[in-house]
């Protein structure tokens, strides 16, 4: 990896799993890290966690639920008040469920966390990311996505499957591009769906 000195990186869902070894890794190589995390506690604890493993000093941590519009604008507009720019924004967060949950807003808890959120906080940054010439959009998709059934989105007419429902959820993110073509023609190719194990 080149070094990442000097660029910085908002990262959902850091406090475990892929997103915990990707902010890692950033840190590693000079990264100006914010985890976005859910459980600020865990997200200090993780901040301190890779600090030390690292020896890396510039992390903040933000709160944000990823499946709720309202704290989605929270955190973007905690962001905006201590920080002009971004580099790099990388949408790691998502779930898989076994039973139908709904979330905040109303909306089946795998779409709104694996897809609106994607979307909503892609576009609330957009500004911020179109004020760096090499800004990138990384959102962790998964090979196993298939092709949603665009009757019935949030499973209110068929039997819940969770499998199903992360797969599609999946589908979406690599359809994304198209989306957000409308907003920003130079964004939309910078934006790179990222298959872990894959590409
Ligand atoms: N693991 C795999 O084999 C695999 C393969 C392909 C793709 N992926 C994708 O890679 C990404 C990470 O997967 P993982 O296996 O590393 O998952 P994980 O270990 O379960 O970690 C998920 C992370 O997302 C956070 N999160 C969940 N819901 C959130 C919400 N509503 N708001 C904010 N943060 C939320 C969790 O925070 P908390 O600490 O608060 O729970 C946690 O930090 C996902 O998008 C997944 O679909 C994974």
């Amino acid at each position: 990896m080149d070094s990442m000195q000097g660029r910085r990186v908002v990262i959902t869902g850091a406090t475990s799993g892929i997103g915990r070894e990707i902010a890692t890794m950033l840190a590693t190589h000079g990264a100006e890290l914010v985890l976005a995390c859910r459980d600020v506690g865990r997200g200090e604890q993780t901040a301190r966690d890779i600090s030390r493993s690292t020896h890396a000093a510039d992390m903040a941590v933000i709160p944000i639920d990823v499946s709720s519009r309202d704290s989605i604008r929270l955190f973007v507009r905690e962001y905006r008040d201590r920080f002009s720019g971004l580099d790099v924004l990388i949408i790691n967060a998502g779930i898989i469920r076994s039973g139908r949950e709904t979330s905040v807003d109303g909306i089946e808890l795998t779409f709104a966390t694996n897809v609106l959120g994607y979307f909503l906080l892609t576009l609330e940054l957009l500004d911020v990311l179109k004020a760096e010439t090499a800004a990138r959009i990384v959102n962790v998709a998964s090979s196993y996505a298939s092709e949603p059934d665009f009757d019935d989105l949030q499973f209110e007419q068929r039997p819940y499957d969770g499998m199903q429902a992360y797969a599609s959820r999946k589908a979406a993110i690599d359809c994304s591009p198209g989306h957000l073509r409308g907003a920003s023609e130079r964004l939309a190719s910078l934006r790179m769906p990222w298959h872990p194990g894959w590409s």
